[in-house]
């Protein structure tokens, strides 16, 4: 049997966060040792709503690539490139936009919320309007049979197996594969430390690549339950983002519950479950932050492990791109 596929990626926006980590980094972890797999930096689709601040994905490509290569993404079992070194994945795009309504791509509740929350001056722009399509050719050209991802990216893998669907049923052929979300223990996207969604722009995010005191100082940040007023009221730990993240990053459920039923019955300060978290997190992200470091001292290193990748990628791109002009019927010598 032929090993899997896995595709995934992230647009080079910021600093991965440990909404990051839980959300796909640690599932891909898992997958780059039995699947072949391709993690991209997405740069192309970072674009639309960056068009005045390339610089800031310019630097964010290279700090994306530390993080991965920090948490253990490794360039010997994975291939890590930049989307914008691909020219086949555009062109993919083009032929996929014929299988597709206009209607059907303005139904995406994902860039819904995000026009919404980006509230572009003079409209949204195309380009950002069609970033599913563009993604549903990421995904395809690499054959990819699962999608690391979290819940947010649904709609894009929906699209993107409908779409598959449509080629192979229109051009009656199998070349392309209907890929699956592959969705970490998180059954939401992870908040964060205000409870709202965790981004760069909210100043709410805990870093990959943030010092310890800056650690603490934003988990000191977290609200306890709003109608836990004195230490002697009970209170609810679904309402307190430092259990969120307990739940998520705890190995030990044991010690959480116990610190649930406390709080619960009232008597238990916040400041012990912060405590508890910032033993947690601390003990996490040290080995990360320490690799990372090296890393980053190593600029020429890791734009040679993204030249390296770009090569493998280049590879299978063509190789699907080419195929699917034969299925469509557009290759003539
Ligand atoms: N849309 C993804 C994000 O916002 C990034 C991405 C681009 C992606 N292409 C992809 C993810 C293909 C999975 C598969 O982070």
């Amino acid at each position: 049997m032929s090993r899997k596929i896995v595709l995934t990626g992230d647009r080079p926006t910021g600093p991965l966060h440990i909404g990051h980590l839980a959300g796909s980094l640690q599932k891909r972890l898992e997958l780059q040792d039995s699947c072949d797999t391709y993690i991209m930096i997405a740069d192309a689709q970072a674009i639309p709503d960056n068009v005045d601040d390339i610089n800031k994905i310019r630097t964010n490509i290279f700090e994306v690539a530390c993080d991965y290569l920090a948490v253990g993404l490794s360039p010997e079992k994975c291939c890590i490139f930049i989307q914008s070194t691909i020219p086949q994945l555009p062109e993919l795009a083009m032929y996929y936009l014929n299988l597709v309504t206009i209607e059907r791509i303005g139904h995406n509740p994902t860039v819904k919320q995000e026009v919404k929350s980006k509230s572009f001056k003079n409209g949204v722009p195309a380009g950002f309007y069609l970033y599913p399509l563009y993604q549903v050719a990421d995904i395809t050209a690499f054959q990819a049979n699962f999608v690391p991802v979290g819940k947010d990216q649904t709609p894009m893998i929906e699209l993107t197996r409908d779409i598959v669907r449509k080629f192979n049923d229109t051009y009656k052929t199998n070349i392309l594969i209907e890929p699956q979300a592959i969705y970490s223990k998180l059954n939401k996207t992870l908040p964060g430390i205000d409870g709202q969604k965790m981004s760069k722009s909210l100043g709410n995010a805990i870093y990959l690549s943030d010092e310890e005191d800056i650690v603490i100082k934003k988990i000191k940040k977290i609200k306890s339950d709003p109608l836990k007023i004195s230490v002697d009221d009970c209170g609810d730990p679904d309402n307190v983002i430092a259990f969120t993240y307990l739940d998520i990053f705890d190995k030990d459920i044991g010690v959480v519950n116990d610190l649930k039923n406390r709080y619960r019955q009232g008597g238990l300060p916040d400041r012990v479950v912060k405590d508890r978290l910032i033993e947690v997190l601390l003990s996490l992200l040290k080995p990360i932050r320490e690799n990372r470091k090296i890393y980053h001292s190593n600029r020429d290193q890791i734009y040679e492990i993204l030249k390296l990748g770009t090569n493998i990628a280049i590879e299978k791109a063509k190789s699907t791109l080419n195929q699917v002009k034969s299925a469509i019927g557009i290759s003539y010598y």
